[in-house]
């Protein structure tokens, strides 16, 4: 584990499936009134199920493949995020869970740069993508939990329409024409 990963895995206890299940189902909900909430929602949506299209891949090749797919979408979203939402948060009343998204997020983004050197058909491959996978899961958690609810129940439709704006047009430009249908 690198130094991150120490530090977010002596701060956060797990949730279990159904604690995720509500989160989301109330995250839906706080969407309604923020756009951007339900892009993201569908974004972390496509980001598990880009972990899943890489732990099933049959071959290495097609591991390698899906792995630079889920590298993609997972820059692309936290990229989008960084630029848009954390600094509504930390100009908000969330200064503290900005940070620790932005801590997670980086830890994320060097244990994915880790999963590039070893040999995609290696038992330490999987155990590592499963490790990643543990740690988005638990901070998507507390975006849909917490964070984002409390973020999207700010009370300024100008604010929410502007979010989900920039929100868009940060992960389309990344994207580039990845984003068609996402
Ligand atoms: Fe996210």
């Amino acid at each position: 584990m690198t130094i991150i990963d120490k530090v977010v895995a002596a701060v956060t206890p797990l949730e279990s499936e159904e604690e995720r299940r509500s989160a989301r189902a109330t995250a839906r909900q706080a969407a309604n009134d923020a756009p951007w909430l339900a892009r993201v929602l569908d974004h972390h949506q496509q980001i598990e199920a880009a972990f899943a299209a890489v732990k099933d891949a049959g071959d290495a090749n097609g591991r390698r493949r899906a792995q630079k797919w889920l590298g993609t979408l997972l820059t692309g979203h936290s990229v989008a995020e960084e630029a848009v939402l954390y600094p509504a948060m930390a100009l908000g009343d969330q200064k503290g869970h900005a940070t620790a998204a932005y801590t997670e997020q980086s830890g994320a983004k060097i244990n994915l740069a880790a999963l590039e050197t070893l040999d995609p058909m290696s038992q330490e491959y999987l155990d590592k993508l499963e490790h990643v996978r543990g740690a988005v899961a638990h901070h998507v958690y507390e975006e849909e939990s917490k964070w984002f609810p409390a973020l999207a129940s700010e009370a300024d439709a100008a604010l929410q329409m502007r979010l989900s704006a920039r929100y868009t047009e940060e992960f389309d430009r990344y994207m580039g024409a990845d984003a068609a249908g996402l």
